[in-house]
């Protein structure tokens, strides 16, 4: 059995308030707790998003009430709200700044808009950008110019991860996270198929898309540059997925662990194509580095206990999310969490939740 701290996802997506059809606060921190995740970093494109003082008191209310694990809720940066988001950082997990087009309606295309977010946002908490591509370039150019810590999401293309090394070594407060669909999965395309592509059409969709497998090697070839791993947690009910106008987004939290394990352990995804992780780089990059770059607190008696031999096939119909799919179906992995302790209790154990609802912390108050 090995023995882990508990993991911490920093970029999760709750859906409540107002999307409770696809996840809540309850259904979402059971499938992190089954995942082996003891604490989650909500995001703020919710219906209402949270943007200001009533909005995540909302969210923070429902958290309250519903959640089992841990957690802190991120404020989203609107075309005019830098003066009320920066007035509650000391509540929230951070800001998160949406550059590029994705779920929901918190996109800033103007840079006259980032700008006021930039000034005013307290510097001792990063702010956290979706932001592709060149869009991810001007981001760091603004951490640049305003001297201040940014954390770029998910991670998936090697332009960026380069990009994000060069301007790691001039001394940028860049900071990044890498998801395990980025990792693990490529473009999909009827011509090349390589085992690891998910099958082109609804379930595919996901923003940043799937890249090629040369922008996955340049992730695993630069795993020293990746600060954290986060799920980007985004669940979707399947007949969303399967409909005309797909939603993008996958869930992630229940098949982060087992993913990474099964690369650790030479898996068939793993060092067998030459991506080396560790166990190390799994305690840095999912506990360490995401508790100092958040500064989130030590969560006391926390621990999790991982079956490193247990070898299954994922499945949905094993999940605790909502939204009934996962596009790692029927993968081979090895490594089941068997039990999580949080704060002194025995939150899960051999697939079952045992610790109720509102038994989760604000780790922001
Ligand atoms: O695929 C995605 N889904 N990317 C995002 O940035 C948002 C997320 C969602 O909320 O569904
Ligand atoms: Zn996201």
């Amino acid at each position: 059995m090995l023995k882990l701290p508990g993991l911490i996802d920093p970029h999760v997506h709750v859906r409540e308030p107002g999307q409770t059809h696809k996840e809540d606060w309850d259904s979402v921190t059971q499938a992190a707790l089954a995942g082996g995740v003891t604490m989650i970093l909500a995001m703020p494109n919710t219906k209402p998003p949270i943007f200001d003082k009533a909005t995540l008191n909302l969210a923070l209310d429902a958290a309250k009430q519903k959640a089992r694990c841990d957690y802190a809720q991120f404020l989203g940066a609107g075309p005019d709200n830098a003066d009320k988001v920066a007035a509650l950082a000391n509540k929230a997990a951070g800001l998160k700044m949406y550059l590029d087009s994705t779920f929901g309606e918190l996109r800033l295309d103007d840079m006259t808009l980032w700008m006021p977010h930039f000034e005013k946002f307290p510097k001792d908490f990063p702010i956290v950008l979706h932001s592709e591509s060149r869009t991810m370039a001007a981001g760091i150019l603004f951490a640049a110019i305003y001297d201040r810590p940014v954390h770029i999401a998910h991670v998936s293309l090697k332009e960026e991860i380069l990009l994000i090394k060069a301007a790691k070594e001039k001394g940028i407060k860049v900071t990044c996270e890498v998801c395990p669909h980025h990792l693990f999965l490529t473009k999909p395309s009827r011509a090349e198929r390589s085992g690891s592509e998910v099958e082109a059409g609804g379930r595919a969709e996901v923003r940043p898309r799937l890249a090629t497998k040369e922008d996955v090697d340049a992730l695993w070839q630069n795993m020293d540059v990746i600060d954290c791993f986060a799920t980007d947690h985004a669940p979707h009910t399947l007949k969303e997925k399967d409909s005309e106008n797909p939603p993008p987004g996958f869930p992630g939290l229940e098949t982060l662990l087992p993913l990474l394990l099964t690369a650790v352990d030479d898996g068939p995804f793993g060092a067998a194509q030459g991506r080396l992780l560790t166990i190390d780089d799994v305690i840095q990059k999912s506990v360490i580095n995401p508790r100092k770059i958040f500064k989130l607190p030590e969560q006391p008696e926390t621990w999790i206990e991982v079956d490193e031999a247990a070898e299954y096939e994922i499945k949905a119909a094993d999940q605790f999310t909502r939204c009934g799919w996962t596009p790692f179906e029927g993968w081979k992995v090895k490594g089941k969490v068997r039990k999580v302790v949080l704060r002194g209790k025995t939150a899960f154990e051999d697939g079952k939740i045992l610790v109720k609802q509102g038994y989760g912390r604000n780790v922001r108050q």
